[in-house]
């Protein structure tokens, strides 16, 4: 799929912007602070629901206005369609699809696709296991958008938990009455379900994307590989791949766990507490890898994503923010070559000359709030 074309309203710096696109490579040129990132920001939103820099919307809406929207015609093969969101930061958000009314929000993932490399995902080789845990999950959505339910059914099933276990542990630390455990019997049974609905999910893409990882690692830096993806279930118990299998692993460690959860008071067992080591050779590349190959290596990640989610027929946009920059010419060349013959492929760089010869087809010119072909 590719996006013909994108009007802001109220999103980021941009008081109004509308902008054609083509398929094809479109380079978005300028100096610092311009809002390159903020158009390829709002692209990403579409497909995720969420900003690749921020975890609230509130700084996505333009200083001094209440609401932003994010318009994009999207096409699909001979399929036109038109979505629409509304931000409103405090509020509900708002979506529609083809101008009818309104939809869940939820209801537009899959409609715009997107793979986003950005200075940001170098925490994903160097930053907490939330950010990996987010890499997965994100894609998994991508891929699936029912996902997205049973994500937030795990949220919620684990905040209730959590809110239960911390009645608990405030209750026996002040010696007052112990609660009715049974209560927590039946938390255990919906954590253990939605979380090893998820957990197989993540096993299975860790499983598709360690090969595409890899390769596309040697691609980027030659020799430097191989890679490795090894995921780190919170609980040692837990190794199975079925659904089936899981839950009954989810449930053995958290009776294990149960007195332990019952005196910190909060959830220790489940997909919330899980990691995926990044292995660069023998090493986890967390603490070892050097800045470049950190870099690299969260490329490679993202180059995975997006032949895992080529090879599903639906080709998505991908979105480089700010990557030539970080990398050394032949690093440079080798991922233009890679990524030219996209369906489409948005590039922003703040320097003209950083942007490979071959991925400047389209070029915009990004200064001020406007947005300018050349
Ligand atoms: N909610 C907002 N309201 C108004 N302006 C905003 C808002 N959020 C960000 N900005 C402005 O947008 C600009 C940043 O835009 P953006 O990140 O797209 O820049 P860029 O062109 O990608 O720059 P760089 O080359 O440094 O990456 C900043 O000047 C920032 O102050
Ligand atoms: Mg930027």
């Amino acid at each position: 799929m590719h996006v013909t074309h994108l009007s802001l309203a109220d999103f980021r710096s941009y008081a109004r912007v509308e902008v054609p696109l083509d398929p094809g490579v479109t380079a978005f040129v300028g100096p610092n602070g311009q809002g390159k990132t903020n158009l390829v920001e709002a692209v990403g939103y579409l497909a995720t629901l969420g900003s690749h820099r921020v975890s609230s919307d509130a700084p996505l809406v333009r200083m001094g206005a209440d609401r932003a929207v994010i318009r994009a015609q999207v096409r699909q093969g001979e399929r036109q369609q038109l979505v629409e969101l509304e931000l409103n930061p405090g509020k509900a958000n708002r979506a529609r699809i083809n101008r009818s009314s309104q939809v869940r929000p939820r209801d537009v993932l899959g409609i715009v696709r997107t793979v986003l490399f950005a200075p940001e995902d170098l925490a994903l080789v160097k930053g907490d296991p939330g950010e990996r845990r987010r890499f997965l999950d994100e894609l998994i959505t991508s891929r699936a958008p029912r996902m997205a339910g049973v994500r937030s059914d795990y949220e919620r099933v684990l905040k209730q938990r959590n809110t239960l276990l911390k009645t608990a542990a405030l209750a026996r630390r002040h010696g007052g009455r112990s609660m009715d455990l049974s209560t927590l019997d039946v938390w255990d049974q919906h954590l253990a379900r939605v979380g090893a609905e998820l957990l197989a999910q993540r096993l299975d893409l860790v499983a598709a994307i360690q090969p595409l990882s890899d390769k596309a690692y040697e691609q980027l830096a030659p020799g430097g590989g191989p890679i490795g993806l090894e995921y780190k279930p919170s609980s040692p118990g837990i190794v199975g791949h079925t659904r089936e299998e899981l839950y009954e692993q989810l449930m053995a460690a958290l009776a294990e766990a149960r007195k332990q959860e019952i005196e910190r008071g909060v959830t220790l067992v489940g997909p919330h507490r899980d990691d995926l080591i990044l292995k660069l050779g023998q090493l986890p590349a967390k603490g070892y890898a050097s800045h470049g190959e950190s870099w690299s290596y969260a490329l490679a990640l993202r180059l995975a994503s997006y032949d895992l989610m080529r090879a599903e027929g639906n080709e998505p946009v991908l979105i480089l923010d700010d990557v030539f920059a970080e990398l050394d010419a032949r690093r440079r060349e080798r991922l233009a070559e890679l990524v030219a013959p996209g369906e489409q492929v948005l590039v922003t760089a703040a320097v003209d000359d950083d942007v490979p010869d071959v991925l400047t087809q389209t070029r915009y010119a990004v200064s001020d709030g406007t947005v300018e072909r050349l």
